[in-house]
């Protein structure tokens, strides 16, 4: 690479696209980050597997484009439906993937195609509570502390090397509306921290472990990369 397209790169925002199935408030946390003019990603699309997704409409209001690639209409086959969603990230340049609350699983093709350019968020601190429930589940264990997790999408489901967490303290009167309130307040502060850092290329995945580049330690102690 030469010391011009070096420069190149590093002045150009990545195209994000942001993938939902539901209210989008990780995505709304993305696109308010991404206002930013200094922010080195822009969010050029929002798609849904889901047309009454409520974040499409969010997405709508501020301009971004949207796609719907309805699930229900390629019945049991995954490998059409990741197709059908791999040309509509084509149709728009789409560099980094970003999962927001995408209640979908992806086949290994789909997500070979997008290694380390794929990003996920999950409500707990990974490998704990893998899966849904997991504000119930934490409380049930009597977990201490609880949390939020980015990491790289591999085709197993809600594993890939960690970004960044974030953790918060479980109360001992806590339901599971206060604690999923509180993680998910760390959730919109992390996801876009871990984006930033991935389109800054400042993330090497080495032995299934990320590492960051020259990140001074974060102002906020409940954030961890
Ligand atoms: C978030 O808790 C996210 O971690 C999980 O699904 C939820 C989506 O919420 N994967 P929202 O649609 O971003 O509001």
């Amino acid at each position: 690479m030469t010391a011009r397209s070096t420069l190149a790169d590093a002045q150009h925002r990545k195209r994000v696209a942001v993938l939902i199935s539901g209210r989008g408030s990780n995505m709304a946390a993305l696109l308010a980050a991404a206002k930013d003019p200094a922010y080195p990603a822009e969010i050029v699309l929002v798609a849904s597997n889901r047309p009454d997704a409520g974040g499409l409409a969010t997405a709508r209001d501020a301009g971004i484009a949207t796609e719907v690639v309805d699930h229900t209409q390629f019945g049991k086959d995954r490998a059409a439906f990741d197709a059908a969603l791999q040309a509509v990230l084509t149709k728009h340049r789409i560099e980094l993937v970003c999962l927001a609350g995408f209640m979908r699983l992806l086949t290994a093709g789909f997500v070979a195609q997008w290694q380390e350019r794929m990003l996920n968020i999950h409500p707990a601190l990974l490998p704990a509570f893998k899966g849904l429930d997991t504000h119930k589940r934490a409380l049930a264990a009597g977990a201490k502390i609880h949390g939020a997790t980015v990491h790289f999408v591999v085709p197993e489901m809600d594993a890939g090397p960690i970004i960044m967490q974030g953790a918060v303290a479980v109360q001992h009167d806590d339901t599971e509306a206060t604690l999923s309130a509180r993680v998910l307040a760390v959730e919109h502060r992390i996801y876009p921290l871990a984006v930033k850092l991935v389109a800054e290329h400042r993330v090497r995945v080495v032995d299934g472990r990320c590492l960051i580049d020259g990140e001074p330690v974060p102002e906020r102690p409940e954030a961890f990369y």
